[in-house]
């Protein structure tokens, strides 16, 4: 299963390049699907969920070749309407095979995904979108069932602005007849990434970002070229990396208009901050101000940020209150952080976080962004951190271990 060992308290510094973004990566790939013709995708990070996906769509007959950072995808001989079931059951992005084959080839197949324990991840909403599309559904013994002789656009609400929902309802749409409007759609800049693809491949989409997607139907799509965005959430934990540890990391590759609501906590934190096109740079203070936070939609901060914060909050001057809105189990790591002596108190969605002293412990990742917390944990606490079950990190972090040693931090991967 692997381990990370880490030998926590020293200062991190110097400079930690993030990766493209993951939540990217994974509609992007599905949807070069969508074309008859090969398309090439660059910064695609090397990944437990992006390879498994990879191999998802080579079994359905799909060329992938992989160089690097960089994927190629043809399409032309995918045969195979129907995700494999135990790979599909590993990621949850597998469900965007859903919206794409359905738009492609009328029907498509696959297990109910898996992903991140972290609630009851229901796809009710997706399944509401494709009805209202003209789809019919059949659910069976985990199994989800789509089908469709002609999509033609609808109006369609969303109950919660789910990204999933979003993204599947949005690449079914762009091959429907006419036009289909989502409202309350999620704004997440993944999801504007996707729709920046689509339209090189020829779709026709507005008002991505805003809470109003509008999409024209067309007949094709053709084969394109796209660089992923950076990935946010790495960016955001290695911000927290350098500020917890009272480092100066300069992190390179972040779009810092997708880490606001991070960059304004640090900031009312107290922790030095500066902006560039190329990065931002976080040097760390001695004293840092306890500051709450409520995790919310895109603009909001994001519950994928939420457990990392957590273990910068437990080196603040005073409780901090974080609350979770997005997830309804997103508390598995303070059990975990608690072993390493935080001292946290979970009332529901809420939980308040006193200032503590964090030492080494043997602990467990219960899902990605928990083992990010605790990698975290472990660089501030004294003496020796272990922490079990990484692949669920290695889902989603690319080569994290190599990235921490290059800035500094005592880390190392074992058997
Ligand atoms: N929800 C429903 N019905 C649905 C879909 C969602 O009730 O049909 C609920 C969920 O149960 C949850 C909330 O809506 O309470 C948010 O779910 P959403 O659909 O927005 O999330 P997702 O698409 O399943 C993506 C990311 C998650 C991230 C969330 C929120 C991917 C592959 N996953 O999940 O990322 O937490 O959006 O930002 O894009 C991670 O990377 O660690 C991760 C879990």
């Amino acid at each position: 299963m692997g381990k990370f060992l880490i030998s926590g308290g020293t200062s991190l510094g110097g400079e930690v390049t993030v990766s493209g973004a993951k939540n990217a990566a994974l509609p992007i790939i599905t949807a070069t699907l969508m074309a008859d013709e090969p398309s090439k995708l660059m910064d695609i990070p090397n990944l437990r969920d992006v390879n498994n996906l990879c191999r998802i769509i080579s079994k359905m007959g799909c060329d992938v070749k992989r160089n690097q950072q960089e994927i190629f995808i043809d399409p032309l001989n995918l045969n195979k309407p129907e995700a494999d079931p135990e790979l599909a059951r590993q990621l949850r992005a597998s469900y965007y095979i859903l919206g794409v084959l359905l738009a492609k080839k009328g029907w498509a197949r696959t297990s109910l995904p898996g992903g991140c324990n972290i609630g009851n991840r229901p796809i009710d909403l997706h399944l509401k979108g494709f009805k209202a599309l003209g789809a019919e559904i059949r659910l069976d013994h985990g199994i989800v069932e789509v089908k469709s002789k002609k999509l033609k656009g609808d109006r369609i609400y969303l109950d919660y602005p789910s990204v999933g929902a979003t993204i599947n309802i949005l690449l079914a749409a762009c091959k429907a007849e006419g036009t289909t409007i989502i409202e309350n759609a999620a704004r997440e800049p993944e999801i504007v990434d996707l729709a920046n693809f689509l339209t090189v491949m020829g779709a026709k989409i507005k008002g991505v970002g805003t809470d109003i997607i509008k999409i024209e139907g067309v007949e094709h799509l053709h084969g394109a070229e796209h660089r992923i965005i950076p990935d946010r959430i790495e960016a955001g934990t290695f911000m927290v990396a350098s500020a917890l540890t009272r480092g100066e990391v300069f992190v390179r590759n972040v779009l810092t208009e997708h880490v606001k609501p991070l960059i304004a906590k640090l900031h009312e934190m107290g922790i030095g901050l500066r902006e560039d096109i190329a990065g931002v740079l976080i040097k760390g203070n001695g004293s840092l101000k306890a500051v709450d936070v409520k995790t919310l939609p895109y603009p909001g901060f994001p519950t994928d940020l939420q457990s990392q914060m957590m273990v910068l909050l437990t080196q603040a001057d005073a409780t901090s209150l974080v609350i979770e809105t997005v997830w309804e189990n997103r508390f598995m790591h303070v059990d975990e952080l608690k072993r390493m002596g935080a001292d946290i108190k979970i009332d529901g969605h809420s939980a308040l976080v006193k200032p503590s002293k964090l030492t080494g412990a043997e602990v467990t990742a219960t899902d990605l962004r928990a083992g990010a917390a605790l990698i975290l944990a472990g660089l501030a606490a004294q003496g020796d951190t272990e922490i079990r079950d990484i692949y669920h990190i290695e889902r989603g972090y690319e080569n994290i271990n190599k990235k921490l040693a290059s800035i500094g931090a005592y880390i190392k991967k074992a058997n």
